[in-house]
């Protein structure tokens, strides 16, 4: 798996914190030229310093993934540094919750344009390019949460299924090209969203064993990828469960509390 990450230029988006983060740190000592995004520029150099260290040339580009000529701008950054993108992977993100019975509006349309319209803005720049060479690979990070509205997850769930189905036509349009398209659905995996007690949170997998997973099927050019096995296994029942079943045990399971402000974390 670490041959196949030898001299690809490798973009990685939510790259400041936690999984793209983590992923980046990964890559960096098995030869991978790395372009890392995301708003905070101080956490990039920190990154950029330790992708370094390790060998990797290393790009940092901070900016928005909501704005669309910044993610142009990102784009011509990587194919003037290296000529060519080899894989792209839309990793930046919000969770949050938001009830049905006490629902923001405003809270739904961040988590969506960041989650569902920012993964567009990181992949879609990259794939004229792509085609031009015939070869590429654009990997949207989803979440088990995409399979079904989780409690108090319209907005996060949607944006999740949105990105699911998105990569999934991209795949379809794609192939004739030789472009492969990955979407990643993790579960619970330990990272600064995932640092709270609003619901429960079962078989979480520490960050590095997430990114290796990530890794291999990226390496693996699999076009859907859910993990860990234990959420997986979950995730197919819970696909399949009746709705009856489903309306009154998942909220019951999932442990969320009575009262829920809507919130972006
Ligand atoms: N952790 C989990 O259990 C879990 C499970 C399933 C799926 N996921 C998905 O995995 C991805 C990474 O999550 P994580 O757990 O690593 O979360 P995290 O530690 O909170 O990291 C999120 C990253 O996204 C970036 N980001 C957020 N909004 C952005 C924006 N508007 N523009 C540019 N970058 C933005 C953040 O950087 P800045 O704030 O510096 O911009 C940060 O680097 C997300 O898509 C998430 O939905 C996570």
């Amino acid at each position: 798996m670490k041959d196949f990450y030898k001299d690809k230029v490798v973009v990685i988006s939510g790259a400041s914190s936690g999984m793209g983060r983590d992923l980046a740190a990964l890559l960096a000592p098995w030869g991978a030229h790395l372009a890392v995004t995301a708003r905070r520029q101080p956490l990039l150099d920190e990154l950029r310093a330790e992708c370094e260290a390790a060998g990797a040339q290393t790009l940092t580009f901070a900016c928005d993934v909501t704005d669309e000529a910044a993610m142009l701008a990102l784009r011509d950054a990587v194919l003037d540094k290296w000529g060519r993108a080899d894989v792209v992977i839309a990793n930046a993100g919000v969770g949050g919750l938001n009830p049905g019975d006490n629902f923001s509006l405003e809270i739904h349309r961040k988590v969506v344009e960041i989650n569902a319209i920012g993964l567009a803005n990181t992949l879609i720049p990259f794939v004229p390019s792509m085609i031009a060479r015939r070869q590429g690979h654009l990997v949207g990070i989803s979440s088990l949460a995409a399979f079904r509205g989780l409690p108090n997850a319209a907005s996060y769930s949607s944006s999740k299924a949105a990105q699911m189905v998105f990569l999934e036509s991209l795949r379809v349009d794609l192939r004739k090209h030789h472009i492969a398209v990955s979407c990643i659905h993790p579960g619970f995996i330990e990272s600064p969203m995932t640092e709270h007690d609003e619901f429960r949170m079962p078989f979480k997998l520490p960050v590095r064993e997430s990114s290796v997973l990530i890794a291999k099927a990226i390496a693996g050019r699999k076009a859907s990828y859910l993990y860990p096995w234990q959420m997986r296994m979950v995730t197919a029942v819970n696909k399949h469960l009746p709705r009856f079943l489903y309306d009154t045990l998942v909220p019951r399971l999932s442990g969320q509390k009575e009262h829920i402000a809507p919130r972006i974390f």
